[in-house]
């Protein structure tokens, strides 16, 4: 049974249920990626950003003799955002091949066309059936980047303590945990603003004015994903000469994510990208201490970024990429298809 499901207003056993079949699909899909927990699991799915709307379809295995509810075995949400709908289906494992996907994402996409938008976006992972399955569907490849992982287990502490330090004379770093504090607000929005064009795919869109970032940064936090910043502060201007940003997770709290990491064009070669990367693990270690990882993504030609992440021990994962589809022509596919 396929029905649309409000995050907002469903049982705590509908949320465990769904958690259950996405950690059976990590299980299945990425193996060495941790577990979800429940942990702020109703706000990750329910919370959106100003402006934006999130959609979304469950499908539930029947009643069973007593009656009980049946497990929640596949998902589709689609969030609605500038023009665009970004879609994210989950079936489990075992009910896989049954025309399932297909059914949630035809679902989704006429969705998506009654609501006027002309294209839908989805990030895949490389080498997990999500490949197929959205080639058979007409999406294209627009965008691919490599996610690396980073095990602090085998991390050189002494090392990246001096890495930490060695930016060049006039910079100072400064950590922010939780976001920037407020009277850096607007200098930090004009960083993100000054390398927004060179940002990576649509999906993620990055925060480049003050307003923005501080919805951006409240949304973080409803759904549970803590913020760390490590600024690096140019002493005669002011400016925000880089920046990196973390997020750690409440439902994969041993996992961190690095976000976008900034230095701008005036401040290059100073060593501002390392120094601020090092120091954000470091803090990291006595701020989160349950933390062992931190994974990351980063186009494939961006070198010199790649560079400083193996220094800092980042190993490179999967292709992770961003493809995209027609509305129209996906909805006239999916109609054709018996
Ligand atoms: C991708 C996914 C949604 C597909 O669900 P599904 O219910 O198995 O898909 P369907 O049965 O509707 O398949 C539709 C078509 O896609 C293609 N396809 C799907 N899985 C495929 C596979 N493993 N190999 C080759 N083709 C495949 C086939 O053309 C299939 O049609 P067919 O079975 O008639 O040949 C499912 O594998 C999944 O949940 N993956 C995880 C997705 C995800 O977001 N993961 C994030 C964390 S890894």
């Amino acid at each position: 049974m396929v029905r649309e499901w409000d995050p907002r207003n469903a049982s705590s056993v509908e949320i465990a249920s769904l958690l259950d079949t996405l950690n059976a699909v990590l299980a299945a899909d990425l193996p060495q990626d941790p577990p979800w927990r429940e942990s702020s699991m109703r706000e990750y799915l329910a919370e959106v950003m100003p402006g934006e709307r999130r959609i979304s379809w469950v499908a539930q295995d029947g009643p069973a003799a007593d009656g009980t509810p049946g497990p929640i075995l596949g998902h589709v949400h689609v969030l609605l955002l500038g023009g665009i709908g970004v879609l994210e289906v989950l079936v489990h494992p075992s009910v896989r091949r049954t025309g399932l996907g297909r059914d949630l994402v035809k679902l989704a996409a006429r969705r998506v066309w009654d609501e006027g938008f002309q294209s839908i976006g989805v990030e895949v992972v490389g080498d997990t059936p999500a490949v197929a399955f959205y080639e058979s569907l007409g999406f294209a490849r627009e965008y691919v980047e490599t996610r690396s992982v980073l095990d602090l287990g085998a991390v050189d502490w002494p090392a990246l303590t001096e890495m930490a330090t060695g930016v060049s004379a006039g910079y100072h770093l400064e950590f922010c945990p939780g976001g920037p504090p407020d009277d850096l607000i607007e200098a930090y929005a004009r960083t993100k603003a000054e390398v927004r064009d060179l940002d990576d795919g649509e999906l993620r869109p990055s925060s480049y004015d003050p307003q923005r970032l501080r919805d951006s940064l409240d949304t973080l936090h409803r759904r549970g994903m803590k913020p760390y910043i490590v600024l690096a502060l140019h002493e005669q201007t002011g400016e925000v000469a880089g920046l990196t940003e973390v997020v750690v997770p409440a439902q994969h709290p041993t996992r961190a994510d690095q976000y976008d990491t900034i230095v701008v064009q005036d401040h290059r070669g100073y060593g501002i990208d390392r120094a601020i990367k090092a120091r954000m693990l470091l803090e990291l270690r006595s701020a989160e201490p349950e933390l062992a990882e931190v994974q990351t993504w980063n186009a494939q030609a961006n070198e010199a970024m790649l560079k400083v992440n193996a220094e800092l021990g980042y190993r490179p994962d999967r292709d992770w990429c961003e493809y995209g589809v027609d509305v129209g022509e996906l909805v006239h596919r999916l109609d054709a298809h018996r």
